[in-house]
């Protein structure tokens, strides 16, 4: 059998894994998601959401896949090889599938506002209205949408065809550091704007009023979204590890990572929105039609409206490098397919699901299931359905089928002297696999899928 790939170094790891974790969730969709939810009340759950579950979850994952050095199917066959469990599996790849499919089309629109940036077109908008009017102009041109999703997608492929360590590793020591600077520069213009302290104050002056039982449940999916958990992104990537990694260490770095790039781009974003007067719940439209506004107004906004979508662009690929990495390593390690056969036949079944998701905005803008257009539809079962689903599952698995002390023994395997001495924090973590992170999932999901209402 040929040898399996691995990661060239453990920073390569942890770039890939903070890249793949860094994505739209950290700069589209968690800034307005805060902004909905009343500001820095909303961030301090999210926080603790991110440390009490998703920490542990994200440990759990990377475990499973460091110990059986496989994809999500060959991961939980290797642990228990019921048809079930490996359906879990399944699952995951599936959601690989779906996720990507629309991620790819939203990433797509980032791309093409690199190019509005650099054509100037924002400096045609006064208010948001107009930014918006052009924003479903271009997502309703079938050409524009479609050539975006296309560029996009060859791009995602042309980097994970180009293998584990010369493809995503290089590739994400490369963009992890650009994305950070350019955020940084977003940072400091930011603040220094004037009236950005109202900005500021949005995020860490909490107003409780505006949290309700929806913001906790809101806090805690967003936190599986962000740190790509329970479809086996991190359990794929954990696969490429050695025995000799640190577990408890690396989550924790990548955590931190990821939490810091949300509060610097809420940072950066909600700044720039008061100080120039706009208003910071808008919903999902705050980056395509609330910003570019911003940006239009701002001193040098022409230069800082192109980093900002190259800042996004980034972001989205090295996270949807991770999700189209699962679906592969599903055919290399359970096909035996060559890479670059599963990376190009797969790149295009996954180009192809999200067709629809992209005529969504215009050609098919008719079709609903259950009320929704393809693309919400798509991204509501993904997302709200089998990411929770399968961190449930995980969760359980780990905790309760391949058992307390193996899964302790695994994961003190490569960790620090001290993790290893403090038993409590091993028997802590397995405490939250088992009784926490399922119960709070399971009400999360149950919220989801509309059975409980807040
Ligand atoms: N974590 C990514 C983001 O924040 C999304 C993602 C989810 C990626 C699941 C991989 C797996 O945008």
């Amino acid at each position: 059998m040929k040898k399996r790939e691995s990661w060239g170094s453990h920073l390569g790891f942890i770039m890939a894994a903070a890249g793949s974790a860094i994505g739209l969730g950290n700069i589209w969709k968690f800034p307005y998601i805060a902004g909905e939810n009343g500001g820095a009340a909303f961030v301090f759950i999210y926080l603790i959401c991110i440390a009490v579950i998703g920490l542990p979850v994200l440990m759990a994952e990377i475990l499973m896949g460091r110990a059986t050095q496989r994809n999500p199917v060959g991961a939980f066959r290797a642990l228990n090889n019921s048809k079930f469990w490996v359906g879990v599996g399944g699952l995951g790849v599936i959601a690989g599938f779906l996720i990507l499919s629309y991620y790819s089309v939203v990433a797509g629109w980032a791309l093409g506002y690199v190019v509005e940036a650099v054509k100037g077109s924002f400096y045609q908008y006064t208010t948001p209205q107009m930014a918006g009017e052009h924003f479903n102009q271009l997502v309703g041109t079938p050409a524009w949408i479609l050539g975006y999703h296309f560029l996009f997608s060859a791009i995602t492929m042309g980097v994970v065809y180009a293998g584990v360590k010369g493809g995503i590793e290089l590739g994400s020591k490369i963009m992890m550091p650009v994305l950070f600077g350019i955020l940084i520069i977003l940072v400091i213009r930011g603040v220094t704007l004037p009236g950005s302290s109202k900005g500021l104050a949005f995020l860490w002056v909490a107003d409780w009023s505006k949290i309700s039982g929806n913001s906790v449940l809101v806090a805690l999916g967003h936190a599986f979204f962000t740190l790509s958990l329970g479809m086996g992104a991190m359990m794929t990537y954990g696969s490429y590890m050695s025995s000799k990694d640190n577990i408890p260490n690396s989550s924790l770095q990548i955590v931190a990572l990821d939490t810091i790039i949300a509060l610097l781009a809420g940072i950066a974003i909600f700044t720039a929105v008061f100080s120039a007067g706009l208003d910071p719940a808008v919903g999902p439209g705050l980056i395509f039609q609330t910003l570019p506004v911003v940006f239009a107004k701002m001193p040098g906004g022409y230069i800082f409206s192109i980093l900002f979508f190259i800042l996004l662009f980034l972001a989205a690929l090295s996270s949807a490098i991770s999700l189209l990495e699962v679906i592969v390593a599903y055919f290399v390690d359970e096909r035996e397919w060559p890479r670059h056969k599963a990376v190009l036949t797969m790149g295009t079944v996954v180009f192809l699901i999200g067709v629809p998701s992209a005529l969504s905005y215009n050609l098919m803008s008719n079709v609903h299931f259950f009320g929704l257009n393809f693309f919400d539809t798509v991204d509501y079962l993904a997302a709200n359905i089998l990411l929770p689903l399968g961190g449930l599952l995980i969760s359980i698995f780990v905790a309760w089928i391949w058992g307390s002390d193996r899964a302790i023994r695994a994961v003190k395997t490569g960790a620090s002297r001290w993790f290893k001495e403090h038993h409590q924090i091993s028997e802590g973590w397995l405490t939250v696999l088992k009784y926490l992170a399922p119960v709070m999932i399971f009400i999360v999901f149950l919220y989801s899928i509309g059975v409980i209402k807040l």
